[in-house]
């Protein structure tokens, strides 16, 4: 009897071990499975890149799931900027960042940050861009600040912040002029009267108020109605709170699954890549990307654009790669193009390309840019050239109308079918429809000259 007592109690034991060893991690299984925390987080470190770009020293420690910074001693030099966005850091304990004083950048967004000691920054005196977007801050002091007198940028956004006493110093450090750059985008998660406000725009005094008596929440309650999310009733979608956005190694802003109807307004001119896929985007319009000069890539693939306006790619004229596959996109307008100089690979499938003469600009584009890679251009309607590829639907659409052509001018080679679109041909042709933009009148070449 008390043999199977002390064996059922022994086998409850054992039962019960498992739950006990993950409340007691200093014992048993738990000590073990700390110790395989600590090497797996040791792990984590040396798997960072350390690179370097421009002559200045990168440490990319992105979507590494740390939950702590790794110590400056873990590279082999000082790094000027550091990656951690997109990791599981909780808290900036005082002294976090010793050893790392050469840093110029330092990029902590999309972390789990709740609390940032007021020493946590003690030693960035070089500090100019400091990132903490999208993290899950309520409040901080502008102490924090101090050790950081370089500090230009510094992204707050996408934080719930609690406008009240705590955060006055802060607040009023933001709204500084000389401190433009500050703290833009942030704003209000509560109370509910300064709910959705902009840090920078939140009146001072109203922080410190006393609120409302809990039992008679009157001023509270009527007036939230018309604070509800209102940058999102009211305003096209900023840039900067849609998308993330990261240094490295060039500046690149993943748009990409926010439901966004419209390209978000203020993209900053210093992206260079941008991905905009799977949203709802419906056309492209003029000025859509005018400040985003330095794009290099632009991908809208996997949205619903139907119309892209004629300027609404001008000015990009570093741009070398265009997504638009997966859209519905019918034909390209005359003159959309003009601007992308040094494009070299375009990605066009997926759309219901019409094969009629709207159609014909894209081609002559195509041939007068040689270098560009393209993908996917074939004709969707009417239904005799489903499937076929759109240039050789052009080709065999001049080879099929000669006459219409001899109208046009007198060619003695143009009766000959073999040697239409010749290179000189071609570029003949192109020459007359395409001039260099100063020089175009637009109306003189509408498509209904040759419909
Ligand atoms: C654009 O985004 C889609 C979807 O995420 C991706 O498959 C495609 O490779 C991207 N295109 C370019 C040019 O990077």
């Amino acid at each position: 009897m008390r043999l199977t007592s002390s064996l059922l109690v022994a086998s409850l034991l054992l039962l019960l071990l498992p739950f006990s060893d993950a409340k007691k991690p200093g014992k048993g299984r738990g000590l073990r499975g700390a110790r395989h925390k600590l090497t797996r987080d040791r792990l984590a470190t040396p798997d960072c890149s350390e690179l370097t770009e421009s002559g200045e020293v990168f440490v990319d420690c992105q979507s590494r799931r740390l939950n702590s910074i790794p110590p400056s001693q873990t590279w082999s030099q000082q790094p000027k900027h550091l990656l951690l966005a997109h990791n599981r850091i909780k808290v900036l304990h005082d002294g976090a960042f010793t050893g790392y004083e050469g840093l110029t950048s330092l990029d902590l967004q999309q972390n789990h940050i709740t609390l940032v000691e007021e020493g946590a920054f003690q030693g960035l005196t070089q500090l100019t861009t400091l990132l903490l977007q999208n993290n899950r801050l309520g409040t901080l002091s502008e102490e924090v600040l101090i050790p950081m007198p370089n500090l230009g940028y510094l992204r707050l956004h996408g934080n719930p912040w609690s406008c009240l006493c705590p955060m006055d110093s802060l607040i009023r450090t933001l709204q500084v002029p000389s401190n433009r750059y500050l703290g833009t985008h942030a704003r209000c998660a509560e109370p509910l009267r300064l709910k959705g406000l902009k840090l920078k725009q939140v009146d001072p005094e109203m922080l410190c108020k006393e609120m409302d008596p809990a039992g008679h929440p009157q001023g509270d309650e009527t007036e939230p109605l018309f604070h509800i999310e209102p940058s999102h009733i009211r305003t096209k979608p900023d840039a900067t709170t849609s998308c993330n956005t990261y240094l490295f190694p060039q500046v690149r802003m993943d748009c990409s699954h926010r439901g966004l109807t419209e390209v978000p307004t203020g993209i900053p001119d210093d992206v260079v890549h941008i991905d905009l896929s799977h949203n709802s985007i419906s056309q492209l319009r003029a000025k859509d990307f005018h400040a985003a000069r330095s794009l290099r890539t632009l991908n809208i693939s996997h949205n619903n654009m139907e119309n892209i306006e004629k300027a609404s790619l001008s000015g990009l004229l570093h741009l070398r790669e265009l997504d638009l596959s997966y859209n519905s996109v019918h034909f390209i307008q005359y003159g959309v193009l003009e601007d992308l100089y040094f494009l070299s690979q375009l990605k066009l499938g997926g759309n219901p390309w019409v094969c009629d003469y709207s159609i014909h600009y894209m081609v002559y584009w195509l041939r007068l840019h040689p270098g560009v890679r393209h993908s996917g251009l074939l004709c969707r309607s009417p239904l005799e050239h489903n499937g076929e590829p759109v240039q050789e639907y052009v080709n065999s659409y001049n080879r099929g109308c000669p006459k219409e052509r001899q109208q046009s001018r007198a060619d003695p080679d143009e009766t000959d079918p073999k040697l239409w679109n010749t290179p000189m041909e071609v570029q003949g042709e192109l020459e007359e429809e395409l001039e260099p933009s100063h020089l175009r009148v637009p109306q003189k070449y509408q498509i209904y000259r040759l419909s």
